[in-house]
């Protein structure tokens, strides 16, 4: 590919050697006297790099950079201020705020000129690599998402046919089993329905990030979200004698959020700290803020996550060195789930925890 160098300068001795000096055969060299020629050309070809002389009747070079600055297709062409004027400061800063990468003085130096041409190109194609690579990237992702979410998808229904089919079993003749096939019932039930939670888990994921969730946003009460999580996870709770409860400051108002979306996070929080939690001990949800912005904090007295390990807690598939309590399963997807839909209400979620004294994970919505 060749490199399309614009030069701009209102005088056209000025143009010729400039282009003397800098042409070679990978390079197209565009001469332009005026800063509405320049503008024209920029917008036309695809630049790699602008020499911009800032001395000029009519527009000046602080003004072409600035309108090519501010627009899309031009603004990350790199730009060399090419100036007569003496080297000020508040020159240079201007020239610098205007978006110059930047400077060469008249008269030009033949050898610094071409060095710091060679440079930027270097610059500019090294930056539109990693560009193209991003792309392709992101492209890859959505495939991934894509994939993943129809395959989680198709899984599913098989999925769904083995869980009710073995209950039916379990309920219909399963007491009429010896004690060994009943125990094989039993795991083949409670190991399709982790399954499940697993592809359903996944379904989230590649729908987050596919962006198909849209958010259904409503003023909600805090109340009824804490009850409703409370008697989602009461189950498992009681099972470990661990007491669940919650306050709410007089403050709080009713945020507008996505009620089953933050129901879906606080379920994540209160499960993990039920599964991190030991028995008998205790889980405390908290809320303030206003209608604005509300914090909610998800206390335990469980066994805390090394400070080492905080850094991974909300990537995919990430589990730590903590383990649950009763056997319970992990995907490691839970906190990826909630970062993402905390993000999406314009959210952030952090932790604070240390091994023995338990964990709390805030996270504030608006
Ligand atoms: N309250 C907590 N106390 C201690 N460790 C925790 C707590 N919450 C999460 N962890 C640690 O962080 C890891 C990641 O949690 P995350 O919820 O993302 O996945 P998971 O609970 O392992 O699986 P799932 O996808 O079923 O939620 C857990 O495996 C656990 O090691
Ligand atoms: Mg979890």
């Amino acid at each position: 590919m060749k490199h399309k160098i614009l030069l701009v300068d209102d005088r056209p001795e000025n143009l010729y050697s400039l282009e003397s000096m800098l042409m070679e055969d990978d390079r197209i060299i565009f001469k332009a006297n005026s800063g509405d020629e320049a503008l024209k050309i920029a917008f036309q070809e695809d630049l790699s790099l602008i020499l911009l002389d800032v001395q000029m009747p009519e527009m000046d070079g602080f003004e072409v950079a600035n309108m090519l600055k501010s627009t899309k297709r031009t603004k990350k062409i790199p730009i060399v201020f090419v100036t007569a004027i003496s080297k000020e400061k508040k020159y240079m800063l201007q020239g610098l705020d205007e978006g110059a990468m930047d400077y060469l003085f008249k008269p030009l130096d033949t050898d610094i000129t071409r060095s710091k041409v060679n440079t930027l190109l270097q610059f500019f194609a090294q930056q539109k690599e990693i560009e193209q690579k991003n792309n392709e990237l992101l492209k890859l992702n959505e495939e991934k998402n894509f994939f993943l979410g129809m395959a989680s998808h198709d899984l599913r229904n098989p999925l769904g046919n083995i869980i009710t089919l073995s209950s039916l079993i379990s309920q219909d003749i399963g007491h009429n089993f010896p004690d060994e096939y009943k125990n094989y019932l039993e795991v083949i039930m409670s190991t399709s329905r982790r399954m499940l939670e697993m592809l359903n888990n996944i379904l989230d994921v590649s729908k987050i990030e596919s962006g198909v969730t849209t958010l259904d946003l409503a003023p909600i009460s805090v109340h009824d979200l804490f009850q409703e999580c409370i008697s989602c996870n009461k189950l498992p709770a009681d099972k470990k004698k661990i007491h669940l409860s919650y306050s709410i400051a007089d403050s709080t108002g009713k945020p507008y959020a996505d009620k089953g979306q933050i129901l879906q996070v606080l379920n994540n929080l209160v499960s993990n700290a039920i599964k991190y939690s030991h028995p008998s001990t205790a889980i405390e949800l908290t809320a303030e803020g206003s209608s604005e912005e509300i914090t909610i904090h998800i206390i335990d007295q469980g066994q805390g996550i090394p400070e080492s390990e905080h850094k991974v807690l909300f990537s995919a598939f990430s589990k730590t060195s903590v383990r649950s309590t009763a056997g319970e399963g992990s995907t490691g997807l839970g906190l990826n789930i909630v970062k993402k839909i905390v993000e999406a209400h314009h959210g952030r979620i952090w932790v604070k925890s240390k091994p023995g004294e338990g964990s709390v994970f805030p996270f504030l919505f608006r």
